[in-house]
């Protein structure tokens, strides 16, 4: 089977393609048979080095597979079961705590870059009934992220607003997750292509923000203060979501697209009753949620472009350009 590997360092230039023997699932493992991944910004910093991972370290937090042996005592899949991974593997249920996010796919532990792994039989769950493994490998990440920041943490309702920040994977599920609960939806992005794709998927406003430098000020008079924002940007985006946020509103901190320290004036959050909380992905039983709500939805991941999975880095440097829209996948 085929395998690829970051070298230490890291780089694009260090990701290696190997051959090796697929293995046998033990005890309360299976064999899943991966057949997608897809790219967040997440498993780019890892390919390029900038979280350092372990020498040898098969990246790609997320992968959707098909069953193809069980080991000893596994009683809920099937052989031929559509399966998708979890970016925390050790979460299932309940709260987040330091030992059940410790195991990070495609970081901390090993990743789905790889046409086979032996996984734990728990650390799955189905996928989408009208789904292809493609679009399957696009929620585990980005889908889910966006449906615990607006429905699990923001109790999202019809009727209320919502701004999402670029047209990337997590920010286009964020619109799609909002239009399909009956939000109305700000967005914003860098070109005015994007606009016209953001508004086709049922956005109600777009800013263009190389346009308008003073957008959060814009969207609070537009909306009279926005319910729930996904903060992609940190220091590119963070102080306009604190103008944009309207009374009581909540700011699901995500991203850090501009970098990794924010400012924002102090006041201007504690005056609105606002609250701002950091999200990181989410349990086993929220994409079980996800999953549920997708089958009766129905809304499909936006594919921009697929590569094979010997194509990784070129895959990443088109992500670099920042040229896409919504998901890109590897299929194989
Ligand atoms: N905390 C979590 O659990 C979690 C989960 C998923 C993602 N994330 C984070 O969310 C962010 C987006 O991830 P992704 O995988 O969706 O990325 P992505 O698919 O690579 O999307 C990036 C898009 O964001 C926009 N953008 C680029 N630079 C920006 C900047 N400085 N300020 C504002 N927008 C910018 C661009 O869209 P336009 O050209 O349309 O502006 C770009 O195409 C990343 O920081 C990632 O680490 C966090």
């Amino acid at each position: 089977m085929q395998v690829l590997t970051i070298a230490t360092p890291g780089g694009l230039e260090n990701i290696l393609n190997n051959e090796v023997d697929p293995p046998t699932p033990g005890a309360g493992e299976v064999l899943v048979r991966w057949k997608a991944t897809s790219l967040n910004y997440h498993d780019y910093l890892v390919a390029a080095g900038g979280i350092p991972v372990a020498d040898g370290r098969v990246p790609m937090s997320d992968g959707a597979g098909v069953i193809e042996a069980l080991g000893d005592g596994v009683s809920e899949w099937e052989v031929g079961d559509k399966v998708m991974s979890l970016f925390f593997p050790d979460w299932l249920d309940g709260d987040a705590s330091a030992a059940n996010t410790a195991a990070v796919t495609g970081d901390s532990v090993d990743g789905f870059a790889r046409e086979f792994s032996c996984e734990k039989a728990v650390s799955l769950t189905s996928i989408p009934k009208s789904y292809t493994f493609a679009e399957a490998a696009t929620l585990p990440c980005a889908a889910l992220t966006a449906w615990r920041g607006l429905v699990v943490e923001g109790n999202l309702k019809a009727g209320d607003t919502v701004l999402i920040q670029g047209s990337g994977g997590m920010s286009v599920f964020g619109l799609q997750i909002a239009k399909a609960a009956g939000a109305y939806v700000y967005a914003t992005t860098s070109s005015d292509k994007k606009a016209e794709r953001l508004q086709a998927l049922g956005a109600d406003h777009v800013i263009n923000y190389k346009e308008d430098e003073k957008w959060g000020k814009t969207i609070a008079k537009l909306s009279g203060g926005v319910d729930h924002i996904l903060d992609v940007g940190g220091p590119s985006t963070l102080e306009h979501s604190v103008e944009a946020v309207g009374f009581g509103g909540k700011i699901s901190l995500i991203g850090v697209l501009g970098g990794r320290k924010g400012e924002f004036v102090l006041p201007k959050m504690f005056f609105k009753h606002a609250s701002m909380n950091g999200i990181a992905v989410g349990s086993r039983a929220m994409q079980q949620d996800l999953v549920r709500a997708i089958d009766v939805a129905e809304f499909k991941p936006v594919i921009d472009r697929s590569f094979a999975l010997t194509e990784l880095a070129d895959a990443f440097r088109h992500q670099e350009s920042g040229a896409h829209f919504g998901k890109i996948v590897l299929e194989y």
